[in-house]
């Protein structure tokens, strides 16, 4: 029997424009069974079928549109739109000069597949799949996705608790072989990043491996850090803080592009065994790159961290999941920003990162502010930076921007 949901009179105006999630407070009532392989339609109180969507039947989050409009998607939608998700990256040039082999191939909504996010790592897909009617329908993704042909050798597929909590799926962690029998998962997964080799733990510790959203802003950072004169003339520049590292990308993205002292910091011990691996997978001698174990949060009173610095990245792990913690959110970048301005060298660079929806470049101006009044040193902004191509947003999908790094330069 088919699905259908039927919105209440209060529902508001439901349209393309209105964005693709349809929330239970929204619906009046359900007809038909709670099967979250079923293509739902949405009608309203006559009835009259408004679209099409994914039910997630025990989420707060019931429906996510994939179509608007009377006529019911296609029986191939999904292979469809994975296909064509494939496709636009290899017009983007992802994965074709064989200087960038990792990226994201599929990035949910903005891919017309909500739930669903497809990282390639090499020679490594990994799946990560958030809701209940993407995990129904995982034999099929991985089908349409193919694996031997392109030369895989293997794939994780991971159903993360939290996510299967909210929405009501048993929780998964499967490893594949490229024919798609049962696999065992590699030691790290290993990619090239615009030349630069990376290797990073296997999933599940952090994310789906990486995070390839800041990929050319890492480039970015590291032309930047390139053209930075010292501040006074005859003296040495500073060195370069990676903080919030993972496996290093800024950091070894600034050595390599400069001659300066890179120092990397996280908390935790196992990505900071990679940055060294990887420093030195990249040809840069031993110690132009050190590591250092430490709350971000914290004093970063660690010697190596004493400054003076001449270019900063800050890159904090999603801080604010909702708009009431956005307070406390703003105060600690404020409070960890101060801290870093005064080991910033005159005319120095920070970059202040943001992956929480909520927190936007308004925020992280009010961090700044807050933070140029606390240490004395005002700063102006240069740049706003944002994820890469493969992470495209579905415009209607307000909750689907997330990445912003603002750039301040500090005034002498
Ligand atoms: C968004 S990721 C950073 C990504 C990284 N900059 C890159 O380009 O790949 C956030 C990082 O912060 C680390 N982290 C989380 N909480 C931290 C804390 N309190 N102190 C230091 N590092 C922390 C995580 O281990 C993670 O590596």
């Amino acid at each position: 029997m088919a699905v259908r949901l039927e919105l209440r009179k209060d529902a508001g105006k439901l349209d393309p424009r209105s964005g693709p999630w349809i929330r239970r407070k929204q619906v009046g009532r359900v007809l038909g069974p709670p099967d979250p392989s079923a293509v739902a339609a949405l009608v309203d109180r006559r009835g009259k079928v408004l679209g099409h969507g994914l039910y997630s039947p025990e989420s707060a989050i019931v429906l996510r549109m994939i179509q608007w409009g009377e006529r019911a998607p296609e029986p191939r939608w999904l292979e469809a739109r994975v296909e064509a998700a494939l496709l636009a990256r290899r017009r983007l040039g992802l994965g074709v000069d064989g200087q960038t082999t990792g990226y994201r191939e599929v990035n949910s909504e903005g891919d017309g597949l909500p739930g669903l996010v497809v990282d390639r790592f090499g020679a490594w897909r990994v799946l990560q799949v958030t809701t209940a009617p993407m995990a129904a329908r995982i034999d099929s993704i991985l089908a349409a996705l193919g694996g031997a042909a392109q030369g895989l050798d293997g794939c994780i597929v991971l159903g993360p608790r939290s996510a299967a909590e909210r929405e009501g799926f048993p929780a998964f962690e499967r490893v594949l072989d490229a024919s798609g029998g049962p696999g065992d998962a590699p030691e790290a997964l290993r990619w090239l990043e615009h030349g630069q080799v990376v290797t990073a733990p296997a999933p599940p510790a952090q994310k789906t491996g990486a995070y390839h959203d800041q990929r050319d802003n890492r480039r970015a950072f590291a032309s930047l850090v390139a053209g930075l004169p010292a501040p006074h003339l005859g003296t040495e520049p500073g060195a370069i803080l990676d903080l919030g590292c993972h496996v290093g990308g800024f950091a070894i993205a600034a050595a390599r592009a400069s001659t300066r002292r890179v120092v990397a910091v996280d908390q935790s011990a196992a990505v900071l065994d990679y940055v060294v691996r990887n420093a030195a997978a990249n040809g840069l001698e031993p110690g132009r790159v050190s590591s250092v174990r430490a709350d971000m949060f914290g004093s970063l009173d660690a010697p190596e961290l004493a400054g003076p610095f001449s270019a900063i990245v800050f890159d904090p792990p999603k801080i604010a999941s909702s708009r009431r913690d956005l307070g406390r959110a703003t105060g600690a970048m404020a409070r960890t920003s101060a801290t870093l301005l005064r080991r910033l060298e005159p005319g120095g660079v920070l970059a202040l990162c943001s992956c929480s929806h909520h927190l936007g470049v308004a925020e992280l101006d009010r961090a700044m502010l807050e933070a140029g009044e606390r240490s004395g040193r005002p700063c102006s902004r240069v740049a706003v930076w944002g994820p890469g191509p493969d992470h495209p947003v579905w415009p209607c999908h307000v909750e689907g921007e997330y990445l912003r790094v603002a750039v301040y330069q500090r005034r002498e």
